[in-house]
């Protein structure tokens, strides 16, 4: 079977116009600027506007159009969409279809969603490029897409304070001949153990929402924060390192490091831990919060927009979320 390198044509995101600062959170629960932005880092965060325009396939869509401007392609070139998301537009059909309606694509690509949490984005370009290398597709396009703020509690400082929405994406293909551009390793681990340190246990086949439900609050997301920010350090570091040492490189060789935004101690911690000087890190935290699976591809986006991330420069994204799930990929952009 010929083996195929995979390159990065083009990303691209977008995030909700509504920005809901700290002081803003001030007047809803209680909590201030200072406890927030000490605690995690964050000072804004998006939310989507519900009178419709910015729910996850639209924000996706808006995304994509910049992807595909970015990688010169037409939408029937993508062959495979992975749209990672824990906040779909509807349960029943999956939002890559969706997405694939919106985009006008005809040629009946497949469509998946995948329901990895804030890995999800990393889990998707891992998929798709193995699916590549073999040369079963040509071109995939990842979504990250969520829409936290439905289903978050606006009542509960623990977590209301932490998440945002957002929308970013990458469109992935076959490398073309002379191209340095490749994807080294690729890591995707779980542990459901750790499954109820962030859950919504209600709302499924097993528990649906009821009256008392909703009067309670008990449908929204809950989490464990202490428990979560232990594993997410340890996992993040353990999936860095073994990526790095899969590809033969050093830490020396990694330009950029783009983790999942889920807290700037987190972020400062597996830094540390990997060995990793912060100037290396791609951070954006202060401005959109934890959007789950859309961190890593808005992060990454803005920092090839700005120019931070070049191509030849050789990148890793580090991702940890519920689950617990975790990925990481090391690649030359
Ligand atoms: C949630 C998180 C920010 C909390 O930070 P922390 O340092 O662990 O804070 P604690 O939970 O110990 O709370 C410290 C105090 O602040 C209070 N507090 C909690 N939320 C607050 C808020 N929004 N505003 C003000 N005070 C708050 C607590 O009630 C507690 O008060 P007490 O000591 O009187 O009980 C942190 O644990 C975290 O980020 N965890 C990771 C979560 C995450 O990113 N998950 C997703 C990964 S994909």
């Amino acid at each position: 079977m010929k083996a195929y390198e995979v390159k990065v044509l083009g990303t691209g995101m977008y995030a909700p116009k509504k920005i809901v600062t700290n002081i803003d959170l001030e007047s809803i629960v209680e909590t201030n600027d200072q406890w927030i932005f000490e605690r995690t880092g964050i000072r804004e965060r998006h939310i989507c506007s519900t009178e419709g325009g910015e729910f996850p396939t639209d924000m996706a869509l808006n995304a994509t159009r910049d992807a595909l401007k970015a990688a010169n392609l037409q939408p029937n070139d993508i062959d495979l969409i992975l749209f990672a998301s824990v906040t779909p537009d509807v349960k029943l059909p999956n939002s890559a279809t969706i997405l694939q309606v919106k985009l006008g694509i005809t040629n009946n690509c497949a469509c998946l969603d995948i329901a990895a949490a804030c890995s999800g984005f990393v889990y998707g370009f891992n998929m798709a490029s193995a699916m590549i290398k073999t040369g079963m597709i040509k071109n995939a396009l990842i979504v990250g897409s969520e829409m936290l703020s439905r289903e978050v509690n606006w009542k509960d400082r623990n977590t209301c304070i932490l998440f945002g929405d957002g929308c970013g994406v990458a469109i992935i293909g076959r490398a073309e001949e002379g191209s340095d551009s490749l994807v080294y390793s690729s890591v995707m681990s779980a542990d459901g153990t750790g499954g109820e340190f962030f859950d919504q246990p209600v709302g499924g086949s097993v528990t649906p929402i009821t009256k008392e439900h909703l009067d309670e609050g008990s449908h929204f997301m809950q989490m464990k924060g202490k428990e979560m920010f232990k594993v997410a350090t340890r996992t993040l570091a353990e999936n860095a390192q073994k990526v790095i040492t899969e590809a033969n490189l050093t830490l020396a060789d990694i330009d950029w490091v783009v983790p999942h935004q889920a807290n700037i101690r987190i972020i400062e911690t597996t830094a540390k831990l990997i060995g990793v000087e912060m100037d290396k890190m791609i951070v954006n935290i202060h401005k959109y919060g934890n959007t789950s699976a859309a961190t890593v591809p808005i992060a990454f986006h803005e920092a090839i927009m700005d120019g931070r991330i070049k191509r030849g420069n050789i990148v890793l994204f580090d991702a940890f979320g519920a689950g617990l799930t975790a990925g990481a990929t090391l690649i030359k952009y």
